[in-house]
C-alpha cells in the first residue's frame, strides 16, 4: 500500500470506482469527488470548517420531513434548481421559459372551468387572469391541461395552513378549442422562502433576503407539446432583481394592471379595485 498525501488522494479515490457496473453512476460520482477536493485545496479547509459544513448539513437533514424539504430549500437558494431547470429545458427561442418548480405543487388540484374561480376563499384583491397556450407557429392548442397555484395576499400556499381541509388558490383548467383560457382569482403577494431553519440562517449570514417575488405557478401539458412548468412575474415588483430561488427570467414578467372599481372583464360590476393579467404561453414541440 502506498502512501497517500493530499496531492495523490484524489486519484486514490477515484480508482476505487473503477468497478462501478453503471458508467453514468461513475461519471457523476468521479466529478464530485474531483469537484470536491480541489475546492478544499483552492480555500485550504481547515478541519473547524469542514466540521461546520458537516454539523450544517446534518441539521438541514434534520429540518426536512414530510412537510418541509430542506435540502430543496438549499438547492433552490444555491441556485442549482434553476441551473439544472434550465439545462433541461432548452428549447426554441420563441418559446416560454420554464422556471423552477418550487415545493407548493400538489397533485391533485381541483378542476375548474374557464372562468371559474382559483381562490376557493383564499384572502386577496381580486384578479383576473386571461391568455391563450400555443405552439410555435402561433397554432393553438385546444384541451391544454393548465395547472394553476399561488400564494395569498399574506404571502402563505394553502398547504402552509394547518386547519384547511380544501386545496384553495390553485386549480386545473383545460384551453379552449381557440387555445384561450380565463380564470378569476388573487392578487399573489412576495413571500419568505422558509427561513427558521439552516437554510435561513445560511442566507443571514450572507446578507441575504429569503424574499420572493410575487407570482404565479404554471404547469401545461398538452400532447405532441414539451411540458412547461413555469411562473408569472409583476413587472413593477421591486424584489424582482433579489429572487431568493433566481426562479426570475425577464421573459416571463408582465404587466398585472391595477383597475378601479368598475365593471369587471366577467362583465360583473365590482365596487373594490381589481387587477388583470394577460400571458400567452408557447409550448415546444415534443422531442423526438
Ligand atoms: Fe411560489
Amino acid at each position: 500500500m502506498k502512501n497517500l498525501d493530499e496531492l495523490s488522494i484524489t486519484d486514490a479515490v477515484l480508482q476505487s470506482h473503477a468497478g462501478t457496473p453503471d458508467s453514468r453512476t461513475k461519471e457523476l460520482v468521479d466529478s464530485v469527488v474531483t469537484h470536491l477536493h480541489a475546492f478544499a485545496r483552492e480555500v485550504s479547509l481547515t478541519e473547524n470548517e469542514w466540521l461546520a459544513a458537516i454539523r450544517f448539513l446534518t441539521a438541514v437533514g434534520h429540518k426536512t420531513d414530510d412537510r418541509r424539504q430542506e435540502f430543496i430549500l438549499l438547492s433552490d437558494t444555491l441556485g442549482l434548481s434553476s441551473l439544472v431547470t434550465a439545462m433541461s429545458n432548452r428549447k426554441p427561442e420563441e418559446c416560454t421559459e420554464s422556471t423552477v418548480l418550487g415545493p407548493f405543487f400538489l397533485t391533485d388540484a381541483p378542476a375548474l372551468s374557464n372562468g371559474g374561480d382559483v381562490a376557493q376563499g383564499a384572502p386577496g384583491e381580486l384578479c383576473f387572469v386571461s391568455g391563450s397556450v400555443r405552439g410555435v407557429h402561433g397554432e393553438p392548442v385546444a384541451g391544454a391541461r393548465i395547472e394553476v397555484w399561488q400564494a395569498d395576499e399574506d404571502g402563505l400556499y394553502d398547504v402552509q395552513y394547518e386547519d384547511l381541509d380544501a386545496p384553495r388558490a390553485r386549480a386545473v383548467l383545460l384551453s379552449e378549442p381557440d387555445g384561450s383560457f380565463e380564470f378569476r382569482t388573487i392578487v399573489p403577494r412576495p413571500y419568505p422562502v422558509p427561513y427558521d431553519g439552516p437554510v435561513g440562517e445560511m442566507l443571514k449570514t450572507l446578507g441575504r433576503r429569503p424574499v420572493r417575488p410575487a407570482h404565479l405557478h404554471f404547469m401545461i401539458s398538452a400532447q405532441a407539446y414539451e411540458p412547461l412548468i413555469t411562473q408569472i412575474f409583476r413587472k413593477d415588483d421591486p424584489n424582482l432583481r433579489s429572487d431568493a430561488v433566481f426562479g426570475v427570467r425577464s421573459s416571463l414578467v408582465c404587466e398585472w394592471t391595477r383597475h378601479t372599481a368598475g365593471i369587471a372583464p366577467d362583465g360583473s360590476q365590482r365596487e373594490t379595485p381589481f387587477t388583470t393579467i394577460a400571458f400567452d404561453f408557447v409550448l415546444a414541440p415534443v422531442r423526438i
